[in-house]
């Protein structure tokens, strides 16, 4: 079957078409059309994300991103009939949504619609006025394309996106195999939870952080460091720099020294805004004396704050697998991105948990992206989730900005 999904919970913009088959047990899937806008220059100068602004970016974006997918697709169908109370009821569910009700008519009156068996839609978490515009569109399109709508969770994306092989388009998914227990560890902007899953769809959040999330930690302390957001890419540049030049043994008289929080607090729980606050501190002790710090200094910093990090997460994911007795470890969210945080994880597996699998994201499914959101969309609509909408139930759905696993 084919799924459509949308994903607008954050700063990017997105909407795929992947084809699916082989249900819960082996399921397969290959993407058709994937187009994402990423809104990381608009926010950039403000340094994070502004809700208000993603929101009439989002309405700005998605039916040109609907209209890129449903081409790479390459499989289009007529619409079904529109009667007057269906166009005032999509009116209706579109008009906080600025400009979409338009954008969407003016589309489908000049072009086929995309040929797919239902539509998937991040429901939260997330900054809810952004989250908004793609669960009003969904509404939208379940309507006009008279097809089922499946809520999803943004975290369940995040978790299933490593049950495709390649984000490559057009590349068959070749599903690895996932073996239960499970433990998640989920990383991003937004969150950082440790999640055990005994079977699909079944979770439980055995930790989480108690103040920022892990992601969030990175973009602070790059905001300090004048660097523009998102910080994450460009601290774990620095701190590969810092390695590579061996700064910490070249100039140890420079070296920083932050706290490792909550590393034997006992708990999976996490902390990061006393890190974040540590840099804060360190930095300002050392500006007492001079204007600016050096670039030496800079890099040496980020390799102190990413190891800390790493250090946590590390030792918080060890005490998880040895007590949960997990046989797979699945790592989701953008800041698996980080190739020190990748290769750390890859070394505990090796050296401490040889017969757990490990299972990441390719890069591109690391970060917000909706070809997670149609995988988790399959999985819940061949489950026959009690949660899926039929086009004259759509109505009742809302946007949850803290919804939980
Ligand atoms: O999952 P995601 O795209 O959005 C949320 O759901 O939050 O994650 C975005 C987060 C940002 O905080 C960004 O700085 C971080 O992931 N990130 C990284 C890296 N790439 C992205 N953090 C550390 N190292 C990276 N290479
Ligand atoms: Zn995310």
């Amino acid at each position: 079957m084919r799924i459509l999904s949308i994903e607008t919970s954050c700063d990017e913009t997105a909407v795929s078409i992947i084809e699916a088959e082989g249900g819960i047990i082996s399921p397969v899937y290959k993407i058709l059309g994937n187009a994402l806008y990423s809104q990381i220059d608009v926010h950039s100068e403000y340094g994070g994300v502004f809700p208000m602004l993603a929101k009439r970016e989002h309405a700005k974006n998605l039916v040109p991103l609907l209209l890129k997918a449903t081409e790479l697709s390459g499989s289009t169908t007529n619409i079904p009939e529109i009667t007057v109370e269906k166009k005032e009821l999509v009116k209706t569910i579109l008009s906080k949504e600025e400009g979409l009700f338009d954008a969407l008519f003016s589309y489908i009156e000049t072009h086929e619609v995309p040929d797919v068996d239902c539509i998937a839609v991040t429901e939260g978490p997330g900054l809810e006025p952004a989250l908004w515009v793609g669960v009003s569109f969904a509404k939208a399109l379940s309507i006009l394309l008279d097809k089922p709508l499946v809520p999803v969770n943004h975290m369940e994306g995040h978790i299933v996106s490593v049950l495709m092989s390649d984000g490559v388009e057009g590349t068959e998914g070749i599903t690895p195999q996932v073996s239960f227990p499970a433990l998640a560890l989920l990383i991003s902007g937004g969150h950082t939870e440790l999640v055990l899953s005994e079977d699909w769809h079944k979770y439980k959040i055995i930790g989480q952080t108690v103040d920022d999330a892990v992601g969030e930690a990175f973009d602070k302390v790059a905001r300090l460091l004048h660097l523009s957001y998102p910080g994450g890419p460009k601290i774990s540049k620095l701190a590969k720099e810092s390695r590579e030049l061996e700064l910490k043994k070249q100039h140890s008289e420079l070296d920083w020294q932050l706290p490792r929080p909550m590393l034997k607090s006992g708990d999976f729980n996490f902390s990061f805004s006393g890190l974040k606050t540590a840099v804060l501190y360190a930095v300002h002790n050392r500006l007492k004396e001079k204007e600016a710090l050096s670039d030496v200094e800079q890099k040496m910093l980020a390799e102190e704050f990413e190891n800390a990090v790493t250090e946590v997460l590390i030792e918080k994911t060890k005490k998880a697998l040895d007590e949960t007795q997990s046989e797979s470890l699945i790592v989701g969210g953008g800041v698996i991105a980080n190739t020190y945080i990748r290769n750390a994880l890859q070394t505990l597996i090796t050296t401490k948990f040889p017969h757990t699998k490990l299972l990441i994201p390719t890069i591109d499914l690391t970060t917000d992206n909706s070809v997670m959101i149609g995988i988790a969309g399959y999985l819940r609509y061949v489950s026959q989730d009690p949660r899926i909408l039929q086009p004259s139930e759509v109505s009742a759905l809302t946007a949850k900005g803290n919804l939980s696993l």
